[in-house]
């Protein structure tokens, strides 16, 4: 007996999915980012209600359900509240690997109700929920470990790290294989533990700052793992959106890596081959022209067209109400000052937007790469803050740099560069960038929050 009848339900199934394409729709642009946030929440919350209202629970089921909505609950909101927004990549990793955990648990469950009947298609589908379920929760609980500093967050290549992973793909597709024959729901336990294995060996070779590609893949691999259990278990809400989380995350680990110019196999195999995926950290002892902060000032001040170029440093001095006052007070005197953003500025994707957005910038200002590298040639000073890959001539002529190929902010085509940074030290890549020592640049040392209120307050001398 169910308080919602079968169409009842499934028309409300299909409105939550529609609300999840919606909320994909909106996560699209930060201008429409918290609507589409909210539209996927009230998505989920039918899910849940629906289910709720529309299964028929045996015993004390419902109980037990209700009872884990409430500590996930007490658990998640808290977190959610609390996490900082540096701190977001690992959060996401939990909550991606919970969900992984769950489609894993799901279909192990499955095998044991349906005890080898219904089918090997059935079978299969939860097979590789299973498998791929437990490998995203193992992975993920990792890349939360290796972001949060629980443990190392170099490449771990343990010895013969490439022969075991290859055994364990093979037992893992011939136990794959098994339990789609046979529906063995001992032999579906077996293979959870050998996706936790496969979760492992995949990201203990991943290097820090690549860890943030990982969790986009993981996240694709926890959004298929879901889809077919929603296969295995008839339920069309689930399989949308599984289908929905598979593809976003395949087209977000994608768009990373293309933008890091990286390949994904490359990233996660690269350790394993034996080349580390983290760079030199030395600083250059090669001279550079300092600047002074007055200086600065009257540059901007007597510039027409100004590219602020934010990174990671960027995140690191928390200088994003300061930066956002140095544009302010270019703009109001007349200077045309926007922000140039690098896709993959920063550490996690959009990290600049967030920070940039928590600021108040208006969107408009915000500029993609493309835009400001057409108007580079008339662009007459780049302030660079904190970042530095991110617009390294190297990525565009030096083959042998680990960058090279990625789409970079042209700031060499401007009439002046100027570097907001606090010592010689690379970025993220670990390579010397020529353009600190180009004659048109001039580098101003400190921490960025410092040398920006610095700047701001000589402006107003000019
Ligand atoms: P980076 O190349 O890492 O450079 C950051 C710069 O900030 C460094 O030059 C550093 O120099 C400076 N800095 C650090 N703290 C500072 C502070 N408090 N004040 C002033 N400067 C400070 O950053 P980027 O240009 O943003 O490039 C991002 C890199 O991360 C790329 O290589 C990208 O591929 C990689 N990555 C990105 C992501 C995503 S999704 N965004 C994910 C993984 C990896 P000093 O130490 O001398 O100050």
């Amino acid at each position: 007996m169910t308080l919602l009848p079968t169409p009842v339900a499934a028309l409300l199934y299909l409105a939550a999915a529609a609300l999840f394409i919606l909320a994909l729709k909106g996560l699209s642009s930060p201008r429409t980012a918290r609507r589409g946030n909210l539209l996927g929440a009230l998505g989920a919350a039918i899910a849940v209600v629906t289910v709720l209202l529309s299964t028929a629970f045996r015993g004390a089921t419902l109980w037990i359900v209700l009872a884990a909505v409430l500590v996930g609950t007490a658990v998640a909101v808290p977190a959610a509240r609390r996490v900082k927004m540096t701190e977001m990549p690992q959060l996401v990793a939990i909550f991606n690997g919970v969900g992984g955990g769950a489609a894993a648990l799901v279909g192990v469950v499955e095998l044991a109700e349906r005890a080898g009947e219904g089918g090997a298609v059935a079978a299969g589908a939860t097979a590789f929920a299973v498998l791929v379920g437990s490998m995203s929760l193992c992975g993920s609980l990792l890349t939360f470990a290796k972001l949060q500093g629980t443990m190392t967050s170099r490449p771990v290549v343990l010895p013969g790290a490439g022969p075991v992973m290859v055994a364990a793909l093979l037992v893992a597709v011939g136990g794959a294989v098994a339990v789609t024959l046979t529906g063995d729901v001992w032999l579906g336990a077996a293979l959870l533990a050998v996706g936790l294995v496969i979760g492992a060996l995949l990201v203990l070779p991943v290097g820090g700052a690549d860890v943030p590609i990982v969790i986009s893949l993981l996240n694709a691999f926890t959004g298929l793992a879901v889809a077919a259990s929603g296969w295995a278990m008839s339920n069309t809400l689930l399989l949308v959106a599984g289908t929905l989380v598979g593809a976003s995350g395949t087209i977000l680990t994608r768009a990373m890596a293309t933008a890091m110019g990286r390949s994904v196999t490359g990233i996660l195999f690269g350790a394993l081959r034996g080349g580390s995926t983290a760079g030199a950290t030395e600083a250059s002892d090669r001279p550079v022209r300092r600047a002074q902060a007055e200086d600065v000032a009257i540059t901007l001040a007597y510039a027409n067209r100004v590219v602020v170029v934010p990174g990671y440093g960027l995140a690191v001095a928390q200088a994003q109400h300061t930066v956002a006052e140095l544009v302010t007070a270019l703009r109001e005197r007349g200077v045309d000052a926007v922000y140039g953003i690098h896709p993959v500025a920063g550490r996690m994707p959009g990290h600049m937007n967030v920070l940039l957005a928590e600021a108040n910038v208006p969107y408009e200002l915000l500029l993609d790469a493309d835009e400001v590298n057409a108007a580079m040639p008339s662009t007459d000073v780049v302030v660079v803050v904190g970042a530095n890959d991110v617009v390294n001539p190297a990525a565009r002529t030096d083959r042998a740099a680990p960058i090279y190929g990625m789409p970079i902010i042209n700031a060499d085509q401007a009439g002046q560069t100027i570097f907001l940074k606090r010592s010689m030290r690379p970025g993220f890549a670990g390579i010397e960038n020529e353009l600190l020592f180009a004659d048109k640049t001039q580098v101003l040392f400190g921490d960025a929050k410092e040398s920006l209120a610095n700047v701001v307050g000589a402006l107003k001398d000019v």
